[in-house]
Order: structure tokens, then C-alpha cells, then sequence
């Protein structure tokens, strides 16, 4: 079922489940559907993964000091945002929340002028259900007041969790949340609403309920805490095995985030004493790839000033704030390097590479798994860490001894005689993360990711896709049957597949999915989000809502 929003609104439409269609409103005046709210990713400072409760005005006022005297604000960073335990344990005589008054003495619309005289918004926490994740009073019944509530502070950013929703279904989650979306839709100046509600099924062997919860939130906010939390200051683990995880979950959902709406895989943890300085540089450059938020999370006061000049390198704040917003895809993975690109609103295309590895290691990237033509044509490449140039003459960029978990990052430009980009990377199952490869013989299987040229794959504008392995072969839906294979490229539509939201490969001629794990590598009758049919494609690939 396709809903669109009203004819005011850019005529983009919005796949629906039967259960929604009750809770869509009329309009969709919020996130995709309207980018002015947040053009690109929020940028700021949260209290939770370092202080969690401990929490205080103070804590705020010196923040906002720092960030202005540092120049992290000067950069780009202009949110302060409370997250849980800033409230009073009830609600006041007339029902409206009330903050804590030991911690917030003046109150929170004195904090917010505070913020405001020095150039900041300041941002908020509560939560869908019937009381917050900390024990603090829920919103549920009294989200109007809230809302109102939040506005005549001069709060104007709501982080909505999802912690005791019950009964805690995917439809009982989106009636809340866009009930929500509608209050703020109603609102002159609506709030940036933050949705935790995927966070709440990102677990689970089956993920159609995580995928059901993703097609609504691009409508009702804009950004989406999807997953896990990241690893909180005091947390017992392992900091950088909690952002690889949150990274990697980011990666299942490059085809939801557009202008106007992000996808969110945590807090920057930038002080946390279990991360070496690489992985806090590794940390910013893959957020900054994804042009995912930025929301510090550390003691902005005492931070170290190598931590400061990475959070402020300018080259990598812009591609974060890029206007395409386009969320990096791996071009490849093997046994030690993740291999990503997007392109950029200037046309330049991005490298960023990540060497997941324990030993320091060296790679050589072809321009072509970039999408790029190799012949005839060179390019100027820009390292984001250094602001050297180099000239990529014989079609490869050599990635020389970059450390374990170290992140080397290039903006590419490419000159106008050779400025066509091909959207290449990785087809994968975002359940089971095998990697479509082409095998000989002109077939195709599922296999673990390993980098090869087998498993990278340019998917046209005309909607036919080749491994870079046999750029003459085009995956093909055989006539008549369900087997899918490669054979010569043509015009057939039987070669021809488009992508939608939902995460299917569809083919053009029979209508039928992708299919992992069906008999002789099928295609078969497209389900709803079925884990089998679920694909990551490289960004780039036309999407259709
Ligand atoms: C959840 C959220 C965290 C934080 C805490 C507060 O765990 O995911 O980001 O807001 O609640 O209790």
C-alpha cells in the first residue's frame, strides 16, 4: 500500500503497512517529507554515555562555555541536549512535567537562555511509555502538555524513547509515535523530534518488526536511534567492539536515510578511557561518512586538544553536513578492511577505509570499486586528516600502513570529462550478511564477504547489475523460471531491477524478489521484509519510497 502526503508536500510517497494506514495523518509536515526542519544532521553535546543520571545545570552551563571557547561550536556543534533523570520523580497539580530542582536551581527556560545567548538550542529527553528508562514519569496520556510544555521552555528538540510501551508491538510504537509527529505537525515551530522506537526491535532473528518501525520513523522525525546503546563511561566491554557494533548495524540502513531524516547509531564517545585516539578518529570519520548525527558525549571541559582538532576538522564536518546526505555503503570487506563510498553533493565522491584489523596493514583501492572510469582519466584525491593532495594517475589509491582500527578518509574530485559515477559495492543480506557473488559458470550464490571482485557489484541507472568481475554479464531472472544467473547484458527487462525501501531487489519483467537461500539461488514472490529478501545496495542506487 502507497500513502502519499498531501499534495502540498513534495510528491514523494511513503510505503504504508495495512496497520498504518489508521495512524497516517493527513499531513507530513515533519522529517523526509519537510528537510527544513533539519537540512543535515544534528551536531551537538548529550549527557548520557558519560554522566548518564549525573546530570546537572552546572554540568550544562560549563559545557556550553567550553564549546564555545574551544570552538566546537564555532564548528558546527549547537545542540545541548539533556537526556533521562532531569525531572522531578511526579508531575505537578496540573499535570505538567517539572524538572528537578536541585539539579536545574534556576529551571530549565533560564538554561535554555543561557544556551541561547551563546548560540545553542538546547534539546530534551522523555519517553513513549508510562515511565522513562531511569523510573522518571513516561508521557504517555500527556503528550500534548508535554509538547506545549517543552515549547514554553524554549526547548525545541525532543528525544523520545521507548521504554515501557506496553502492550510492546510494532503497532502499538507507531501509534505512539505518530501521535507525536502529528502534535508537533500542528506546532508553528515543530520540535526536531529524535525516535528511539527501532532501538526497541533491532533485536531478533527476525527482523521485520526493526524494518517495519524503520519505514515509519523517515515520516515522523528526524533521526532515528535504531539500535543498541553505545557503551556508557563507566559500561563494562569493550568501547570499541560497542561502536563497531552500532557501525555495523548502521550499515543494514543506508536506503532510509534521506535530506531531512538521519539514521542514528549513537553518541561520539570521546573521552572514553577504554579508546585509543585512532579508534576516537576512526569513530568521527565513519559517523562523518554516514552523515550521521554528531552528539558528543564526554567532558567537553577537560577534553584534550587532540580530541578537540579531531572533533573539529573542518573537511570532515562538511561531509558529514553534505546536502546529499547520502550514507556511505561498503564497497567491500575482507578479513581486515571495510572499503566505503557515497558521493557528494559537489560531485566529488568520498573513500573512507577502515582497517578492522589488529595488525597495521596496506591496501590499493581501483578507482572503479569507487564507481569510477579508470581509463584516460585522473583524479585529485584529499586526505581529511592532513589536507594533502595526491594525484590518482594509474587508477588505484594505495592506502600505505594504516594502524588497526585507523580510518583513512578521501574526497575525490573528478574532473568534468570523467564525472559519471556507477553506484558500486556490496550487495548483501542485511540478516544474514552473506555477500551475493558471482560464481562461475554464470551463476550467482550467497556467500561471506571477502572483498572480491566477485562480490562487487555496479548497479546502473538503467537498473542492470554487474560484478566488477564481468562488467559484460548482467544478473538475469531467467524467462519463465525463478533461477537468477548472469548472462550477456541487454535491453531485457529481465535484467532490469529496482530497489525499494523496504530493502527488496525486484525484477522489473516478473515482479518477483531477490531471494537468498531459495532452491537453485531463486527469485521468488516478494514478501514483507522478509529476512530472505532484505538487501544492502551501494548509496547512490535509486530508492524508491
Ligand atoms: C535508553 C537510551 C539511552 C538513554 C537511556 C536513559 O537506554 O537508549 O540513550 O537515553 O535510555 O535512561
Amino acid at each position: 500500500m502507497v500513502l502519499s502526503c498531501s499534495s502540498k508536500m513534495t510528491p514523494r510517497s511513503v510505503l504504508f503497512t495495512a496497520a498504518a494506514i489508521t495512524a497516517f495523518l493527513t499531513t507530513c509536515s515533519a522529517s523526509i517529507e519537510n528537510p527544513a526542519i533539519q537540512p543535515t544532521p544534528p551536531m551537538g553535546f548529550n549527557n548520557w554515555a558519560r554522566f548518564e543520571c549525573v546530570l546537572n545545570e552546572t554540568l550544562f552551563t560549563e559545557t556550553a562555555d567550553a564549546m564555545v571557547a574551544t570552538g566546537l561550536r564555532a564548528a558546527g556543534y549547537d545542540r545541548l541536549n539533556l537526556d533521562d533523570c532531569w525531572m522531578a520523580y511526579s508531575r505537578a497539580p496540573n499535570g505538567s512535567l517539572q524538572w528537578n530542582e536541585t539539579k536545574f536551581p534556576h529551571g530549565l527556560p533560564w538554561l535554555a537562555d543561557y544556551v541561547k545567548a551563546r548560540g545553542f538550542h538546547l534539546g530534551i529527553y522523555e519517553d513513549s511509555g508510562n515511565a522513562t528508562c531511569g523510573g522518571y514519569p513516561g508521557s504517555y496520556g500527556h503528550e500534548q502538555l508535554d509538547a506545549e510544555t517543552f515549547a514554553s521552555w524554549g526547548i525545541d528538540y525532543l528525544k523520545l524513547d521507548g521504554c515501557n510501551v506496553y502492550p510492546d508491538t510494532e503497532q502499538e510504537y507507531q501509534a505512539r509515535y505518530s501521535h507525536w509527529h502529528q502534535i508537533f505537525s500542528n506546532m508553528s515551530h515543530p520540535l526536531v523530534f529524535s525516535e528511539s522506537a527501532p532501538a526497541y526491535f533491532a533485536s531478533g532473528d527476525n527482523l521485520t518488526d526493526w524494518y517495519t518501525v524503520m519505514d515509519w520513523v523517515p515520516v515522523y522525525g528526524e533521526l532515528a536511534r535504531h539500535s543498541t546503546d553505545i557503551l556508557v563511561y563507566v559500561g563494562e566491554g569493550s568501547a570499541w567492539d560497542s561502536i563497531m557494533v552500532n557501525y555495523n548495524y548502521n550499515l543494514l540502513l543506508a536506503r532510509y536515510q534521506a535530506p531531512g531524516y538521519y539514521n542514528d547509531p549513537d553518541f561520539l564517545i570521546a573521552d572514553h578511557p577504554g579508546l585509543t585516539l585512532d579508534e576516537k578518529r576512526s569513530h568521527f570519520a565513519l559517523w562523518a561518512s554516514f552523515s550521521a548525527p554528531l552528539i558528543i558525549s564526554a567532558y567537553i571541559p577537560a577534553l584534550p586538544d587532540e580530541v578537540i582538532a579531531y572533533l573539529k576538522n573542518s573537511d570532515l564536518i562538511a561531509v558529514d553536513q553534505d546536502r546529499l546526505a547520502q550514507q556511505a555503503t561498503l564497497v567491500s570487506r575482507d578479513d581486515s578492511f571495510d572499503v566505503l563510498t557515497r558521493s557528494l553533493a559537489n560531485g566529488d565522491q568520498l573513500l573512507t577505509v577502515l582497517n578492522r584489523g589488529n595488525d597495521t596493514a596496506s591496501t590499493s583501492i581501483a578507482v572503479a570499486r569507487l564507481g569510477l572510469e579508470e581509463a584516460g582519466c585522473s583524479y585529485a584525491a584529499k586526505d581529511l586528516w592532513n589536507g594533502t593532495w595526491t594525484t590518482i594517475v594509474d587508477g588505484k589509491i594505495d592506502i600505505k600502513d594504516l594502524a588497526s582500527h585507523a580510518t583513512a578518509v578521501y574526497r575525490i574530485s573528478l574532473p568534468p570529462r570523467c564525472s559519471a559515477v556507477v553506484p558500486t559495492g556490496m550487495i548483501f543480506n542485511t540478516a544474514s550478511k552473506n555477500c551475493l557473488t558471482a560464481s562461475s559458470q554464470h551463476g550467482i550464490s550467497f556467500a561471506e564477504c571477502n572483498g572480491d571482485d566477485t562480490q562487487v557489484w555496479q548497479v546502473r541507472s538503467s537498473g542492470t547489475i554487474s560484478p566488477l568481475s564481468d562488467q559484460s554479464a548482467c544478473l538475469t531472472a531467467e524467462d519463465g523460471a525463478s533461477v537468477v544467473g548472469l548472462s550477456p547484458c541487454g535491453k531485457d527487462k529481465n535484467q532490469q531491477w529496482a530497489y525499494a525501501v523496504t530493502g527488496n531487489l525486484k525484477n522489473v519483467a516478473s515482479g518477483v524478489c531477490l531471494t537468498e537461500g531459495a532452491q537453485n539461488n531463486t527469485v521468488t514472490v516478494c514478501g514483507f521484509e522478509k529476512n530472505t529478501q532484505v538487501w544492502a545496495l551501494p548509496s547512490g542506487v535509486e530508492v524508491s519510497r
